[in-house]
């Protein structure tokens, strides 16, 4: 036990549940959030093993198993939470993103329990969980599924860059001022843009004006320094490390283990170079087969090789942080702070891109690790006091519609939009005496025109009927778009002023 006093009345988690690593906060004896350690450890990799018998590890423990039993193990789930058909099948059992989720979730539940002194017996449940900006209703629903099936009350969510602009802006401002966060993790970059506005006696009003993303994060720089070892084990050797297939004299088994010990080993490169100019590997007797008879690898990599290796990816980091200053309709002179929040914003090539494109150097007061499960936690603070509404207004990251005549894509709901929000629009029928109407619902990420695009995701459909049999344009249909601050989206149709009429459909359910 760290003998941390959690404060009675404040039996709440704040989750982030991220791609690599997974955080809880909770509240200490004073009221002020803290991250928890577990087994160990505050960030929590977001790793599940599973082995014989129903059992599992996760953390630590399972990410050590990821070398010595990569088929059973899993990581990365977070980014599977879109694939509704995704299935892990390992030991005759198949996992969903939502099962692997809970799996994490229950972990990080029991760890705070444990690491607190406080009885949570009943008291535990509680809790607000983290999202990235650009999950839709689906994957929000996912996630409060796994929460649920790890006996945990799901509260609310709240998006990530929003959950760290919570953590500086709820009571750290104290003046009205605009934050842009720029929040790189293992998977994704988002970048948001949010106004805080003091109020004389109670915690800060936050309205966040914009929020854009890409698929750029620490992964894709731990592959580029796994390649240049693989190069390396090549030229030693004529392993060729990432090719499954190469015809070399390596068994796939093998060659899987090998894998996962330099994906690990090129993190920990990656993050030694956050802190000095130069590290190394060595990773003595590696091999012992007929074939490759006592191998031994080492190699190094020096700060001044690996910046250029990542530079290209950073820099396109640049056009998010255009476009959501578009958004937002300000100029980089009209942001009072930059915040660092992600664990690849340690990166100093990442603080140095950030400090030059913005003007000025980034503010972290905090710990870019910690701040998203920090805000998380203060969130589910905020929804818990009575009478109050948690004074925050977000807004959604991509458009919603629906299917129109054809393949068309006809937008209710803009990208953008505040949350809540309540969109109709009038259609009207383009085919003589038709009796109902399919109303098929999608989400438009990348803001297309047609459904068969990429990036539009049907989200569901449904019918309204008796419709009067007339002539084609005689018949007017009203559609109605419902986002609450939850991003749970309700849709109605209904002919005008026929209360009776009406049928619909609700996505992203609790
Ligand atoms: N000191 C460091 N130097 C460089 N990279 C680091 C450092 N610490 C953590 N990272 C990297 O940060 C990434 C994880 O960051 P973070 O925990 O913010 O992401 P996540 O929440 O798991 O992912 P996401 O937010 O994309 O879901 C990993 O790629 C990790 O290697
Ligand atoms: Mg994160």
């Amino acid at each position: 036990m760290s003998g941390i006093v959690i404060a009675p009345s404040h039996y709440l988690l704040g989750i982030d549940l991220g791609t690599s690593y997974s955080l809880v906060a909770a509240f200490d004896g004073l009221g002020e959030p803290v991250v928890l350690e577990i087994d160990g450890t505050k960030e929590v990799p977001s790793v599940v093993s599973f082995s014989e018998g129903h059992r599992y590890l996760v953390g630590q423990k399972a990410k050590r198993l990821a070398r010595i039993a990569p088929d059973r193990t899993v990581s990365s789930i977070k980014l599977k939470l879109k694939d509704p058909h995704y299935r892990l099948e390992t030991l005759g059992q198949a996992y969903t993103p939502a099962d692997i989720s809970a799996l994490i979730l229950g972990y990080l539940r029991d760890g705070a329990q444990r690491s607190t002194a406080a009885d949570w017996r009943g008291n535990l449940t509680r809790c607000v969980i983290s999202v990235p900006a650009n999950f839709g209703p689906a994957e929000r629903e996912q996630v409060v599924r796994a929460g649920q099936l790890a006996g945990l009350e799901v509260i609310g969510l709240i998006n990530e860059p929003t959950a760290a602009a919570i953590a500086y802006g709820f009571d750290r401002v104290n003046e009205d001022s605009r934050l842009l966060i720029y929040d790189m993790g293992g998977g994704t970059l988002d970048v948001s843009v949010v106004k805080v506005r003091s109020r004389p006696g109670k915690a800060n009003e936050l309205r966040v004006l914009a929020s854009n993303g890409l698929d750029v994060g620490g992964d894709n720089f731990d592959e580029l320094i796994l390649r240049h070892l693989a190069d390396k084990l090549q030229a030693g050797t004529g392993i060729q490390l990432l090719d499954l297939t190469a015809k070399d004299h390596l068994e796939i088994d093998k060659k899987r283990e090998l894998q996962a010990l330099f994906r690990s080993e090129a993190e920990r490169m990656k993050r030694e170079l956050s802190e000095s100019e130069h590290t190394v590997t060595w990773l003595p007797n590696l091999l012992d087969t007929s074939a490759y008879p006592g191998v031994s690898f080492d190699a190094e990599l020096f700060r001044s090789q690996f910046e250029p290796m990542i530079q290209p990816l950073v820099q396109a980091t640049e056009e998010v942080i255009n476009k959501s200053l578009a958004q937002a309709k300000l100029s980089r002179e009209q942001i009072d702070k930059a915040v660092l929040v992600g664990g690849s914003t340690h990166i100093p090539l990442v603080r140095r891109f950030v400090a030059e494109v913005m003007g000025r150097a980034p503010y972290g007061d905090l710990d870019p690790s910690t701040c998203v499960a920090l805000g998380a936690a203060l969130y589910a603070y905020a929804l818990t006091v009575p009478g109050e509404e948690p004074p925050l207004v977000d807004i959604n990251s991509y458009s919603f519609g629906i299917q129109a005549s054809g393949w068309g894509f006809t937008e209710l709901i803009p990208k953008g939009a505040e949350l809540p929000g309540e969109y109709t629009k009038t259609f009207t029928t383009v085919a003589d005496e038709v009796t109902f109407l399919n109303i098929n619902v999608y989400s438009n990420e990348q803001g297309n025109r047609r459904v068969t695009d990429p990036g539009m995701k049907l989200l569901g459909q449904f019918t309204i009927d008796g419709l009067p049999p007339r002539k084609a344009g005689e018949v007017k249909v009203e559609v109605t778009f419902r986002l609450n601050e939850d991003n749970i989206l309700e849709v109605s149709a209904r002919l005008p002023g026929r209360a009776d009429s009406e049928a619909g459909i609700t996505i992203g359910k609790r």
